[in-house]
């Protein structure tokens, strides 16, 4: 790993414009001590541990890796540990009961999960009329050209509308879709250009991380290819 990765990982949040998303939850999403919150991909369990502390809600977060371990002890030394857990888990096969949540967020993650299967997963484990939050990569139109996508990133690249429809199709009824300000992709990547340009200049021809390459192809051409896009729906 290098520093540039490291650094990466250890932010609060791993995604472009996690915080405006966390304000759809507050805006769109009544919470209370008695909701039951479900949450895929927390990584490092900031949204989980943010919405626990503000409305008392319990939260259940399951990632794949082996942020849950990082997480769950964050949520005991914030003293939320009885009413917030991390379990290791797929996002698309969930551990859990039919209609047992009352909202679900998935932040940054469904299409890493798998777009279909993560929200028909959330769609499973909510009760009738329960809130999703999702918020993802979307694209202005669905045939980038080539500088304009990094070389981890294969595609589909998808649209708003084709984001919407899934959801549809998933069976939400959408409340709210919006592409978050384009400046959140400008926020996410600026703390990481400082240590990225002094990386380059200790060594010009050393490795280039994912998050590098995609920064590279961002400054090429996505500013004008990539957009973030977040929704609020309900199960019907
Ligand atoms: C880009 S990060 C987003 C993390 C967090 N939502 C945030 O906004 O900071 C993607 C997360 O997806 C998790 N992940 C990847 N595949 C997964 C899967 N199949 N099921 C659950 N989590 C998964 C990763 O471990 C990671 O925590």
């Amino acid at each position: 790993m290098t520093d540039v990765w490291n650094l990466y990982i250890a932010q609060d949040y791993l995604t472009p414009g996690a915080r405006e998303t966390v304000d759809l939850v507050r805006r769109h999403v009544p919470l209370d001590a008695g909701a039951r919150v479900l949450e895929i991909a927390p990584g490092r369990g900031t949204t989980a541990l943010t919405l626990a502390d503000e409305y008392g809600c319990r939260v259940l977060g399951v990632d794949l890796h082996a942020f849950v371990n990082y997480a769950q002890r964050a949520a005991i030394k914030r003293g939320l540990g009885d009413r917030v857990s991390f379990v290791r888990g797929d996002g698309g096969q969930l551990p859990v009961r039919d209609a047992a949540f009352d909202a679900a967020i998935c932040i940054g993650a469904p299409s890493i999960v798998g777009t279909e299967r993560c929200l028909r997963a959330m769609h499973r484990a909510l009760c009738p009329g329960g809130a999703i939050v999702v918020s993802d990569w979307t694209w202005t139109a669905a045939d980038p050209p080539p500088e304009a996508v990094p070389p981890h990133v294969a595609g589909p690249f998808v649209t708003l509308d084709a984001y919407a429809s899934a959801i549809r199709a998933a069976g939400f009824r959408i409340a709210h879709g919006e592409p978050l300000p384009q400046r959140v992709w400008d926020d996410y990547y600026a703390p990481l250009r400082g240590p990225i340009a002094d990386q380059r200049a200790a060594d010009p021809e050393g490795p280039v991380d994912p998050i590098e390459a995609e920064m590279r192809a961002y400054d090429a051409a996505g500013a004008a290819w990539w957009s973030y896009s977040a929704f609020v729906a309900r199960k019907t």
